[in-house]
């Protein structure tokens, strides 16, 4: 269609933006493919869920009827989930998103008029600032130091442009760099209390699940917490995320999201997981020490690497990079290199794995490199 007419036909909003961009998936092959470019859970046995939902579909009617439009029952297990990690959250305060990129849309629909403020970190969650443009809100990225978020400048640009929201992750995604929780309660306590907070904590399971910010919902009412279970609960297939907030902006949100906006198989899947989180503790205690190792051996290799704190490794693949992504590719790996976020394209992004897949990515990691010196 010739531009000029789309033009007519589209918001200029949805013109200006640019296509998400995912993980890369490898090509089909013969041998095996590994695919460590999205930070899904590759460790996590899933096998108990997916027998549950066998037994879910079993029942002759079961796609027959909607889902349950309220998500009662998934409400009453993540409430009781959030309760044994000594979190005390009333059903309420939770709103369920189709995934938490969904979420982040129910809060920015709730929040922003057009030519409202957002302030986030540069270099983020490219949803961040999609969904704000969508919604006709003006977007200040926000420096980072020493590649991690910088909590003060976001605090001054929130102040100097009296923003209505501030996004950002903890750990955040894609340097892996954490804040603890008292540098997050400072943060808190020195922003306006009419800007609102979506802290988005989707890898804080594989950082320290003690230091949520769930703890300090009760004192600041403009805190919004978000988690998701596409990651250490191992089910991004399934597409369910949540926000935890003051009951009454839960409320408000709520009114934001379409009536069915998860299905019978992510209700019952996040369910079953939420009831039985046994296999997502075993998996994030595996993740956290291949994640270690990973670190190691790759500045063993001279690389420069991140600290990490969600189940990836920020590294520089330096000078090299185009020739190592591509050595790794032929051989069915794939990670992330960052150009899509804005760093530079020699920063890579590498989903830890288990050992038998960290050993594998090792094993051709070497021999890539050993072929790209020659
Ligand atoms: C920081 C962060 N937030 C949110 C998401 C979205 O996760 P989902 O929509 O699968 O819940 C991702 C996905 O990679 C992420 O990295």
């Amino acid at each position: 269609m010739d531009p000029e007419r789309l033009k007519k036909l589209l918001r200029p909003e949805v013109l200006s933006l640019s296509p998400y961009v995912a993980g890369k998936t490898p090509a089909k092959r013969k041998g095996r493919t590994l695919k460590l470019a999205s930070n899904e859970n590759l460790v996590i046995d899933n096998r108990e869920v997916n027998r549950y939902l066998k037994r879910v579909l079993q029942s002759p009617s079961s796609l027959a009827y909607y889902p349950d439009s309220h998500q009662h029952r998934l409400k009453e297990a993540l409430v009781q989930f959030l309760s044994q990690s000594g979190f005390v959250i009333s059903e309420d305060q939770v709103v369920f998103g189709d995934g938490s990129g969904e979420s982040i849309q129910m809060v920015m629909n709730s929040c922003l008029s057009p030519g409202d403020t957002v302030v986030i970190p540069e270099k983020s969650f490219s949803l961040y600032k999609t969904r704000a443009l969508l919604a006709g809100a003006k977007v200040i990225e926000v420096p980072r130091k020493e590649f991690a978020v910088n909590l003060e400048a976001l605090v001054d640009a929130v102040c100097g442009s009296r923003a209505k929201l501030v996004v950002f992750s903890n750990p955040d995604n894609p340097t892996s760099t954490t804040h603890s929780l008292s540098s997050i309660e400072r943060f808190l306590s020195s922003l306006p209390e009419e800007t609102l907070v979506l802290l988005d904590e989707a890898y804080m399971h594989f950082f320290d699940w003690k230091q949520s910010a769930l703890s300090l919902l009760s004192r600041y009412p403009n805190l919004i917490v978000m988690h998701t279970l596409s990651k250490a609960f191992g089910l991004a297939a399934l597409r369910v995320g949540y926000t935890v907030s003051h009951r009454e902006l839960a409320l408000e949100m709520e009114k934001t999201r379409l009536p069915f906006n998860l299905g019978l198989l992510p209700q019952q899947g996040a369910f079953y997981r939420l009831s039985h989180p046994e296999a997502v503790w075993k998996s994030v205690s595996i993740i956290q020490r291949e994640r270690e190792k990973l670190v190691a051996f790759l500045r063993e290799q001279g690389l420069f690497v991140l600290p990490a704190g969600g189940n990836f490794v920020f590294c520089d693949f330096g000078p090299s990079y185009h020739s190592l992504l591509e050595g790794l590719e032929s051989h069915g790996i794939t990670v992330r290199s960052l150009g899509s976020f804005g760093f530079e394209p020699h920063f890579v992004r590498i989903t830890v794995a288990s050992p038998k897949d960290m050993n594998y990515f090792k094993r051709f990691f070497l021999s890539v490199r050993e072929e790209v010196r020659r």
